[in-house]
């Protein structure tokens, strides 16, 4: 039932003292009339760049870019002439508000200037995580309708154009395009560095993030305008940002951490951000840390623990002493990682559960709360949680059962892109959002992760669809049919394991292990690549025909012991 140590309360500010005051008192109704008074009409790039521009910090450091080859910084106001600059590419080539705009690129300042212009313009973003490849990029652009494209020379070979019949503009911003592409830069050098805001709704769309469901395509998530007032209250609350921090979230923009609290929610309250270029380096994320004097730092488990592993001749080289706290997200974070923060870097871990749907942080090990280890902390106030059965009753302390959400929170994703029967059906236990996870609760309100129930995988923190494996194990001619799921890894938290079904005349070898792995690899993403294959006689399934995930799941199970 998990370990219920309580470490006790932590020194420091807390932005919110009173937790069951805040819980009875707060609705995000009242923050809303606190926001936007009675403005109509809104933009959250006008709160995360006009807005700190009238309070004074135009001069302040907005995002600090860091790669081996190329160091940038920008203030608010440099920020706010690219952004305007890039709204009017936008403007120049017909885009309007509602219209799509997919960002392909690494990590990198274009990347957060072109989601911000478009953003101003109404224009809606669909962010592209780099390792993705062909099939995905093919599977996003066609389901959006993307008219525009960002992207780079290297990336844009992943890109099949010809059958994008919707996408008529692709800026390029590194290495050399083709006679159909415009070059970023010198685009955004000849536009006008004013532009007028695109005043939206509340309701109105920001971005379309597509997160991997267990079975079938990606769900494209619609997130809207309104979210700012759940990243704004989770930013003060749970993040903890004071105006002299600063902040690194080590997400890709790919990914809904990447988004939300990568630059959203620390803008929101002027904070600097520092963006990370490359791959992961326990050594360079070290000498980041110090470097970059990061204040609070956002990260996953996974990397907690390849730190770790690095050892102390990595972490004990630099000063990490501007750390006041770490936050986590995307997987459990276990006791080890939490016992080595507090001894080595002296300075608290806490955990935040949310998801690509939820938008925002939804339940945390808040500031102002004990934290019990093993334990994702509890709800946010002006969110309500509950463990309910598959009927939607609510289940009373201990039972584990469907983590779920009372619907009605403004960081909610709205909608399921072109497909309202599945947005539906996060909704079918009304008035619940059943995440489709699972987890407990103990007598003081605090919640358990126990996984997840519907097989969707969880490697290094990325979500990954086993449907969409599947699909492209079956497309090998050696594969016959195949059955994907997250086994249990001490670093990676999953790790892929296919189960696959020869085609009649193929042997298993070693050799087509590694074709089968390099074929996912190179046809859909790295990171959804299995490390694992077991040769099967069938893959079990569910009388409506699809993969039967609690017998993969117990098959994992038995053999990762
Ligand atoms: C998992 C990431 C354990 C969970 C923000 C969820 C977690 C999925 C935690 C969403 C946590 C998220 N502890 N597991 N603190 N936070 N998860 O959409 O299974 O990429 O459903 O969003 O990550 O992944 P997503």
């Amino acid at each position: 039932m998990g370990n219920q140590k309580i470490i006790g309360a932590l020194p420091g500010e807390h932005n919110l003292q009173d937790y069951d005051k805040a819980c009875r008192e707060f609705s995000f109704e009242m923050l809303a009339r606190e926001f936007y008074g009675n403005a109509g009409k809104i933009n959250i790039v006008h709160r995360v760049i006009d807005h700190n521009i009238e309070r004074g910090r135009g001069d302040r450091m907005a995002l600090y870019y860091d790669a081996d080859d190329r160091q940038a910084s920008y203030t608010f106001n440099e920020l706010n002439e690219q952004v305007n600059r890039f709204a009017n590419v936008l403007d120049k080539y017909g885009l309007q508000k509602g219209d799509r705009l997919a960002i392909f690129l690494p990590r990198s300042p274009e990347l957060y200037i072109s989601f911000l212009g478009a953003a101003k313009k109404g224009v809606i973003v669909v962010p592209m995580f780099e390792a993705f490849m062909k099939d995905a990029v093919r599977e996003r652009l066609l389901s959006s309708g993307a008219q525009a494209l960002v992207t780079n020379a290297e990336l844009l070979s992943r890109v099949p154009r010809q059958e994008l019949p919707d996408l008529r503009a692709v800026l390029i911003t590194q290495g050399a395009g083709d006679a159909q592409t415009l070059d970023w830069y010198s685009e955004v050098a000849g536009a006008s560095p004013r532009t007028e805001f695109c005043w939206v709704n509340r309701e109105d769309p920001l971005f379309i993030l597509y997160a991997a469901g267990a079975d079938g395509r990606p769900k494209g998530l619609v997130h809207v305008h309104d979210m700012m007032l759940g990243l704004w209250a989770t930013a003060a609350w749970v993040h903890d940002l004071k105006e002299d921090d600063v902040y690194w979230c080590t997400a890709d923009p790919g990914w809904i951490t990447g988004i939300a609290y990568g630059f959203w929610a620390p803008w929101l309250h002027g904070v600097p951000v520092l963006v990370k270029g490359g791959r992961f380096d326990a050594e360079q994320w070290c000498r980041a840390l110090e470097k970059y004097r990061v204040s609070v730092w956002y990260s996953a488990p996974t990397a907690f623990r390849m730190i770790i592993a690095a050892g102390k001749e990595v972490y004990g080289r630099y000063d990490l002493g501007r750390l006041r706290h770490i936050l986590s997200v995307g997987e459990p974070l276990t006791d080890d990682v939490m016992q080595w923060s507090l001894e080595t870097l002296g300075v608290p871990i806490y955990d935040t559960w949310w998801m690509s749907e939820t938008g925002m942080n939804m339940i945390c090990n808040l500031r102002c709360l004990n934290i019990k280890m093993g334990s994702i902390g509890r709800p946010v106030p002006g969110i309500q949680a509950a463990v309910v059965d598959d009927e939607g009753n609510e289940l009373p302390p201990y039972r584990i059962g469907n983590l779920a959400v009372r619907a009605g929170w403004p960081a909610m994703a709205r909608d399921v892109w072109g497909n309202r029967e599945k947005y539906e059906e996060y909704f079918r236990l009304k008035p619940w959002f059943i995440s489709g996870d699972a987890a407990y609760m103990d007598e003081d309100g605090y919640f358990y992760f126990q996984g997840r129930v519907d097989g969707v995988i969880n490697t290094a923190g990325e979500r990954v669809g086993p449907w969409e494996v599947e699909e492209k194990l079956r497309e090998h001619p050696a594969v016959q049919d195949a059955g994907v799921a997250g086994k249990p890894d001490k670093i990676r938290g999953e790790i892929i394991k296919a189960y696959v079904v020869l085609q009649p005349g193929y042997e298993w070898s070693h050799a087509l292990g590694e074709e089968l792995r390099n074929f996912v690899k190179t046809g859909l993403a790295a990171h959804a690549a299995p490390r694992e294959f077991a040769v099967k006689e069938s893959i079990p399934k569910t009388p409506d025909g699809k993969v039967d995930r609690k017998v993969l799941r117990g098959w994992v199970l038995e053999l990762g012991k």
